[in-house]
């Protein structure tokens, strides 16, 4: 056995790493470049899951990297919600013109189609930030639950919010949530995800019926499910939880964790409906490889929600606002923004789909939008997709499986990767998969 492999056997927890008997998972990360990661036995891989959605700018991005040394030589740490920092306010100054200031200009001029720049009311975000997503999620509920006093949520058959105690409620898996059943709260009630008008239609239905019946004071929703297995629901889906939302007075709240910075081609997938969220959680590719997540919310609703601060803050935690995470966040959305790689996404996820033409596996489908793409099969063909990932590690390419059923081979690679790269992951994944 791998002698990493075998320490952590001996000294981490059990049911964290799995390691497959015959020794072809997992393999031992080194040091990661771009879109390729080494091992401890130096061997060389393609990433086509981007660590997780995480590392969108490439791994050990110069710029991103540079930031975070330079934060840490000089300030490693600050005071969460005691002493800040002054990249906190930045950067909370930058998701704010992101999110809802960007949004806020989109929505005037669909409204008003010549209007000046002066002539836009203005609209800005506050900021909680966190640590892991999970918190962020748990954010995003509290902060629901003091702005509307209504303490239900509903959330998404497939959904994924994270494993900590108040995101649980609202992730669906039973795998999940059964062993912990006994501690849990029940706030939160599930409907269909759809994936089709028929099922949308069916949805909203229960959704009202929901509404009528229990008190719900927000709706937590993926605008594309990950890891679920890349379920897309119609594009007026998210403009239709809007409008319930608004009529029941409840907050719809996007956890645009995996699918935010670029990822399916836009800044944010929910920009694609042109609808947007009283509440946005933001992880993963916000800093390319550091534990900062963002609950950001329209400034009114964060104030109607929070009470101003009487020495102690009641939602924060020690490493709140993390400098170096910050630094890394700041370099990480200039870098998105000057090598246009959300333009690059939306181009370079359109030409694979074409190429998955030229490469198709029997009883796959394609599925997914910009770079957050799978090739999905029957649920029972799980254990093939599971075959055919460990495969393809020994052949150089790092793929995971995603799905209740682990039927879907999910794609989130660095938003970096280039065309022959993917075009050479699926010649490889054809030829395995026959
Ligand atoms: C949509 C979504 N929300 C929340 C989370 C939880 O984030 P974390 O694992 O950082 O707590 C994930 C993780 O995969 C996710 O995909």
């Amino acid at each position: 056995m791998n002698p990493h492999l075998k320490l952590l056997s001996t000294y981490e927890s059990r049911n964290v790493t799995h390691l497959a008997e015959d020794g072809a998972w997992p393999i031992v990360w080194e040091r990661a470049k771009g879109v390729h990661v080494w091992d401890t036995d130096g061997k060389k891989y393609l990433d086509l899951t981007g660590a997780f959605a995480v590392a969108a700018t490439g791994h050990a991005n110069p710029r991103v990297t540079q930031a975070a040394q330079a934060q840490f030589a000089k300030l490693p740490h600050a005071m969460g919600d005691v002493h800040p920092h002054p990249l906190k306010g930045e950067l909370a100054r930058a998701l704010s013109k992101l999110t809802f200031e960007r949004w806020a200009k989109k929505e005037f001029q669909q409204v008003h189609n010549h209007c000046l720049p002066h002539e836009i009311p203005p609209r800005h975000a506050k900021t909680i930030f966190c640590n892991s997503g999970f918190e962020a999620v748990e954010a995003a509920l509290k902060t629901a639950l003091l702005a509307t006093d209504k303490p239900g949520v509903i959330a998404f058959e497939g959904a994924y919010h994270g494993l900590g105690y108040g995101a649980l409620n609202t992730t669906h898996r039973a795998m999940f949530h059964k062993p912990f059943r006994k501690q849990l709260g029940k706030f939160s009630r599930f409907a269909q995800f759809p994936e089709t008008e028929a099922a949308r239609a069916e949805t909203l239905a229960h959704l009202e019926k929901l509404f009528q019946k229990h008190s719900i004071g927000a709706v937590l929703m993926e605008p594309i499910q990950g890891r679920a297995g890349l379920r897309v629901p119609p594009l007026r889906f998210l403009g239709d939880l809007k409008t319930l939302c608004k009529s029941h007075h409840a907050l719809l709240i996007c956890d645009e964790i995996y699918t935010g910075f670029g990822r399916t081609g836009e800044w944010f997938a929910c920009d694609s409906s042109q609808f947007y969220p009283d509440l946005i959680c933001l992880g993963k590719a916000l800093t390319n490889g550091f534990p900062l997540s963002a609950c950001v919310g329209r400034a009114a609703v964060m104030d109607r929600a929070w009470p101003a601060s009487e020495g102690e803050a009641i939602h924060t935690s020690t490493y709140l606002g993390h400098p170096v995470g910050c630094a890394m966040a700041l370099a990480q959305i200039k870098e998105l923004k000057e090598k246009k790689l959300i333009t690059k996404t939306r181009r370079l996820g359109k030409k694979f789909e074409k190429l998955y033409q030229r490469y198709p596996i029997e009883g796959a489908r394609y599925i997914g939008r910009g770079l957050m793409a799978g090739l999905a099969f029957n649920p029972s063909d799980g254990p093939r997709v599971m075959a055919a990932v460990k495969t393809m590690l020994q052949r150089g390419y790092i793929l995971l499986p995603a799905g209740e059923h682990g039927q879907v081979i999910a794609f989130s690679p660095p938003l970096t990767i280039t065309e022959k790269q993917l075009e050479r992951t699926l010649a490889t994944l054809q030829k395995v998969m026959s």
